[in-house]
């Protein structure tokens, strides 16, 4: 697929990986919508969403249409209180935003390719702190290899820690042995290749692409 006048949707993208997914899309040559509960993030053209909420989701894909539609907004993987101390509505809003979201916008595709942005933890074994969100993500990358959508080619990345600035002040206020003991984060470079190289190549569908 070509990705120059594309419409791409890139949900979650005022800060973080989604602003550098968004920003390397719209280099790209896209038409990229950045979508958001957030500010602005100055990258084309941009809509005010959150995307649990049902039907302005439902509202935002029908009346934009991309071809491209990432699916970044997601995390609170870090913020306690996590199951089973986080109550059923605490985690199962933690399942909407990891899990049901992005099916229901790619459920409102009409072609075109997806690309849902998971993570490690739904990958790991062994214990994790918020075991719903691993099992959102999970859920996430099953939910991408399992579907066979006509004309819809729906990819994943599973990126393990990634360098984006909130990283950068978690790994400002460590200790040397901390920091020592911490995994080298991932250059957003990284995952934005990775998110292009999936969007471009039309053989992949169902793929996982991990990044640890
Ligand atoms: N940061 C990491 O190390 C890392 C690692 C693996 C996977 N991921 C995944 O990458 C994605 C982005 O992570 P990040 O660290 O850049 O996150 P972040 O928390 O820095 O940014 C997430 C963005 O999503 C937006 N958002 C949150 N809830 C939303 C909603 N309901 N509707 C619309 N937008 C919403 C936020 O406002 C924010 O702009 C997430 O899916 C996360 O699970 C991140």
């Amino acid at each position: 697929m070509d990705i120059t006048g594309r419409v791409a949707l890139v949900t979650g993208a005022s800060v973080g990986s989604g602003r550098a997914i968004a920003q390397r899309l719209l280099d790209a040559g896209a038409d990229v919508v950045a979508a958001d509960i957030g500010p602005d993030p100055g990258l084309g053209r941009f809509v005010a969403l959150d995307v649990t909420h049902d039907a302005a989701l439902i509202v935002a894909m029908d009346e934009l249409r991309p071809t491209i539609l990432v699916n970044n907004a997601g995390g609170g993987g870090h913020l306690p209180p996590h199951f089973p101390e986080a109550t059923v509505d605490a985690w199962s809003a933690m399942l909407a935003l990891n899990l049901r979201a992005p099916m229901l916008a790619t459920q409102h595709m009409r072609s075109g390719v997806v690309i849902n942005i998971a993570s490690s933890a739904g990958v790991e074994d062994g214990p994790h702190p918020s075991p719903e969100y691993s099992a959102a993500k999970a859920g996430l990358i099953r939910f991408t290899t399992a579907l066979r959508m006509p004309g819809v080619r729906v990819n994943c990345v599973v990126p393990g820690w990634l360098l984006t600035d909130r990283a950068r002040e978690e790994l400002a206020a460590m200790t040397p042995e901390e920091r020592a003991a911490a995994p080298e984060p991932i250059p957003l470079e990284r995952l934005t290749e990775a998110v292009v190289a999936l969007i471009v190549d039309d053989a992949r569908s169902g793929a996982v692409f991990e990044l640890l």
